[in-house]
């Protein structure tokens, strides 16, 4: 198998794995809780949100697909995927090498795929999703303070990750985190030797996503429940990816908390005033 960029015509394929994949998913559970009512609704939506997502600047999207020595899969087909997207601090956004300059031809697709959502938002009402909880969920991104530290500093931040159930286990998720660590890795080398601070990785894991994200160096600072935002869902683990321990330090000691096991602090100088730290 191998990774490739996706493109507009694996979307539809994107969106199957994705639902087979979250379907037991609390917080699609609390967004969604009718989509199983209302499945053409509910398949219009995220095939509109999707498609606009392809077109983000800062957004670097990848299928893995099934090669002829995968004896599992019909060759070329996709057995999961990833989006990781780029974020560059405000000094740095302007020449970002991993910012996109998209094509005019490109900027009209993303502006019109924009306009499509955007305009179906506000002409219906779909059945399958709460639109005040998905619109609770979109503002809470900006305040969420498990990455308080990290969120003006150029990263990378992994936002969706997605397996067909049928083919998990096989060294897909490994091969699409992969492709993130990476970069990172080669960024951070290069940009440390200038003297700037290296690029770390942020995540939010979900409980199966949590073994394979340790098991590639990512360390749990924190718990993102949402309470601030009033969401009755357990939440997943603040997790980041940073090497050379600029952020971070290991904590010695891995004490068994309510909700999981810490396994890294931020260093004092850059500790947030108010962090999801507390609920662990
Ligand atoms: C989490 C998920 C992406 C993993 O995909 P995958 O392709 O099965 O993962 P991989 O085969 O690459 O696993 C790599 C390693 O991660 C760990 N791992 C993956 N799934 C695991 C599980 N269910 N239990 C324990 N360890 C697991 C193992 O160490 C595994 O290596 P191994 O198989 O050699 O033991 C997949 O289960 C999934 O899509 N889950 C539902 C959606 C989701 O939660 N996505 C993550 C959002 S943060």
């Amino acid at each position: 198998m191998h990774i490739r960029p996706t493109t507009a015509a694996d979307i539809p394929r994107c969106v199957t794995i994705r639902d087979a994949a979250f379907v037991d998913n609390e917080l699609v559970n609390w967004l969604a809780p009718d989509r199983a009512k209302y499945p053409l609704a509910w398949r219009q939506r995220a095939l509109a949100v999707q498609r606009n997502k392809l077109y983000q600047s800062n957004a670097w999207q990848f299928v893995c697909v099934a090669d002829t020595d995968d004896d599992f899969a019909a060759v070329g087909e996709i057995l999961g995927w990833a989006r990781w997207v780029r974020r560059a601090s405000e000094e740095e956004a302007a020449a970002d090498p991993w910012t996109r300059q998209l094509s005019v031809l490109d900027r009209v697709e993303s502006w019109l795929r924009w306009a499509e959502l955007k305009f179906e938002q506000a002409m219906y009402t779909s059945p399958a999703l709460i639109q005040a909880r998905d619109d609770a969920f979109m503002a809470s991104a900006m305040t969420s303070t498990g990455f308080a530290p990290i969120r003006a500093a150029t990263h990378w931040h992994l936002e969706t990750l997605a397996v067909d159930p049928k083919y998990q286990r096989r060294g897909v998720a490994r091969r699409l985190v992969d492709w993130g660590l990476q970069r990172a890795e080669a960024e951070t080398e290069e940009r440390v030797a200038r003297g700037k601070p290296p690029v770390p990785i942020t995540l939010i894991a979900t409980a199966p996503g949590l073994p394979l994200y340790r098991s590639m160096g990512l360390k749990v600072v924190g718990w993102d429940d949402a309470s601030y935002m009033g969401f009755p869902v357990e939440g997943g683990s603040n997790m980041i990816w940073d090497a050379s321990n600029y952020w971070i330090r290991d904590v010695e000691y891995e004490e068994p908390m309510e909700r999981g096991v810490v396994e890294a602090v931020y260093s004092d100088s850059v500790l947030p005033k108010s962090s999801s730290l507390h609920a662990i």
